[in-house]
C-alpha cells in the first residue's frame, strides 16, 4: 500500500534528518513509527501526505509516485490527525466530522448517516454531541472527534502523529483501546508516530524504531520484544520488560508512588518554600512542561540561596543525582539505597518523572502491600 524507496531528506542547513528510509506497509496495516524525539517520525510522515517533499527516493502508494500527484488532491485520501486537534471552533461537531465529505460532494444523507455511525463508534451519542461546539467538549471528547473526522471521508490511509499524547493517562489508554477497536471494523492503512513504546506494543501490528533518522528495526511486537535487533532497541523496549519476561521479581514502578511534588525551574525561591511548607515536603522534584526531571531542588538550598531574589530553582537544584527507570529491577533500586544513602529514588519512564521511590515505599512495595499504602510524599501540584 505505502512503499518507501531509499528516502532521504537533507535540510538546506545541511542537515540530513533521514537517511535510506525502505519499508513497505501492507494495506489494513497499523504501523507505529516509535523513536527518541528528533529522530525523523514526524517528517517521514509527513512525507506520505507530501507536506514535506523527500530529497531522494521515492514514495509509492498502491504502486504510484506520489511525485507525480497533485497533493491537494492526494491529502484527501489521506486523513491526518495532529496532537494540537484543530477542530474548527466556531463549527458545530457534526460540521467539523463532515467537512471533508461536503467538500468531495457527498449528499447530505450520506454524510448525515456517517456523522451518526462514527460518534457512536467512539462512544459519543449523536442526539447530544452532533448539535455541540468544540469548547464544549472535554480534551478526550474532542480528540475522540479529531481522530472519526480523519476517517470521516473513508480515506484508505491515516496518518496520525503523537495524537493521544497530550490526554491524561485514563483518556489515552481508552482512546487507544478504541482505535484498537475501531480498527478492527474499519481496516484502514494506518500510521501511527508515538514516542509511548507501551501506546506502540499495544496498538501496533508493527513497530518501526527509529534513531538519528533511519529505521533500526521493523518487526511485530512480539518479534520486537523476543528478538530486539541490538541495545538501542533493547534500551528503548526496557531492559527489564524483557527480563520481566522470565521472571516476575519486582521492578521500580511496582515500588514507586506516583504523587510527587514537581515545580517548574522558573519558580522563585519564596514560592518553593511555601510550597514545601504546605505539602510538607523536603524536596521539589523541577520539571520541564513535557515533564522531564531536570533537577532536584532541597530545602536546605533553598534557605542557602533564599536570600538572593533573582534567584530560581534552575539555579539552586541538583542536577546531579540518581534515578531508575520504571523497568529497573529491585535489586538495582536496593543497591542504590544501600551504597548512597539517598534519601529517595526519582523513576524515570523515557526521561519523564514517573514516581518516586522511597526507603519505606520500597519496603512496603516488597512486601506486597503496594496496592493499601496512602501516598506520603504529597500531592502533584502544578
Ligand atoms: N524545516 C526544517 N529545517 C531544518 N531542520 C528541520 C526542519 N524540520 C525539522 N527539522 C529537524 O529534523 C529532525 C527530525 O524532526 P522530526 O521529524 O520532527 O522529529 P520527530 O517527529 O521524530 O521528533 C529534527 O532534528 C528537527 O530539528
Ligand atoms: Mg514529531
Amino acid at each position: 500500500m505505502i512503499t518507501f524507496k531509499n528516502v532521504g531528506k537533507k535540510y538546506p542547513n545541511g542537515l540530513e534528518v533521514l537517511k535510506n528510509i525502505d519499508f513497505h506497509i501492507e494495506k489494513g496495516e497499523l504501523i507505529a513509527l516509535i523513536g527518541p524525539s528528533g529522530c525523523g517520525k514526524t517528517t517521514t510522515m509527513r512525507m506520505i501526505n507530501r507536506l514535506i517533499e523527500p530529497s531522494s527516493g521515492s514514495i509509492l502508494i498502491e504502486g504510484e509516485d506520489i511525485a507525480s500527484q497533485d497533493p491537494v488532491e492526494l491529502r484527501r485520501n489521506i486523513g491526518y490527525v495532529i496532537q494540537q486537534i484543530g477542530l474548527l471552533p466556531h463549527m458545530t461537531i457534526g460540521e467539523n466530522i463532515s467537512l471533508v465529505p461536503r467538500l468531495k460532494g457527498w449528499t447530505k444523507e450520506k454524510y448525515e448517516d456517517k456523522i451518526d455511525d462514527l460518534l457512536n463508534m467512539v462512544g459519543l451519542d449523536p442526539a447530544t454531541f452532533r448539535e455541540r461546539y468544540p469548547g464544549e467538549l472535554s480534551g478526550g471528547q474532542q480528540q475522540r472527534v479529531g481522530v472519526i473526522r480523519a476517517m470521516a471521508a473513508d480515506p484508505p490511509i491515516i496518518l496520525m502523529d503523537e495524537p493521544f499524547s497530550a490526554l491524561d493517562p485514563i483518556s489515552r489508554e481508552q482512546l487507544q483501546e478504541e482505535l484498537v477497536k475501531l480498527q478492527e471494523s474499519i481496516q484502514k492503512t494506518i500510521v501511527f508516530v508515538t514516542h509511548d513504546m507501551d501506546e506502540a506494543l499495544k496498538i501496533a501490528d508493527r513497530i518501526a524504531i527509529m534513531k538519528d533518522g533511519h529505521i533500526v528495526q521493523f518487526d511485530t511486537p512480539e518479534r520486537l520484544l523476543r528478538h530486539p535487533a541490538n541495545d538501542f532497541v533493547r534500551g528503548f523496549i526496557g531492559e527489564q520488560r524483557l527480563e520481566g519476561m522470565q521472571n516476575d521479581q519486582p521492578v521500580a514502578a511496582d515500588l514507586m508512588i506516583e504523587k510527587v511534588v514537581t515545580a517548574r525551574p522558573t519558580r522563585g525561591l519564596a514560592e518553593a518554600l511555601k510550597m514545601m511548607r504546605s505539602y510538607k515536603v523536603d524536596s521539589l522534584f523541577v520539571t520541564d512542561t513535557r515533564g522531564q526531571l531536570l533537577g532536584i531542588a532541597t530545602l536546605n538550598n533553598v534557605e542557602v540561596y533564599f536570600k538572593d531574589e533573582d534567584k530560581t530553582l534552575r539555579d539552586i537544584m541538583n542536577t546531579e543525582f540518581q534515578s531508575v527507570d520504571v523497568y529497573a529491577p529491585f535489586t538495582e533500586v536496593a543497591e542504590i539505597f544501600a551504597k548512597d544513602g539517598a534519601g529517595f529514588i526519582p523513576v524515570l519512564k523515557t526521561g519523564e518523572l514517573a514516581g518516586l521511590i522511597t526507603r519505606t515505599t520500597m519496603m512496603r512495595g516488597l512486601a506486597g502491600l503496594t496496592t493499601s499504602v496512602v501516598p506520603e510524599g504529597g500531592v502533584r501540584s502544578e
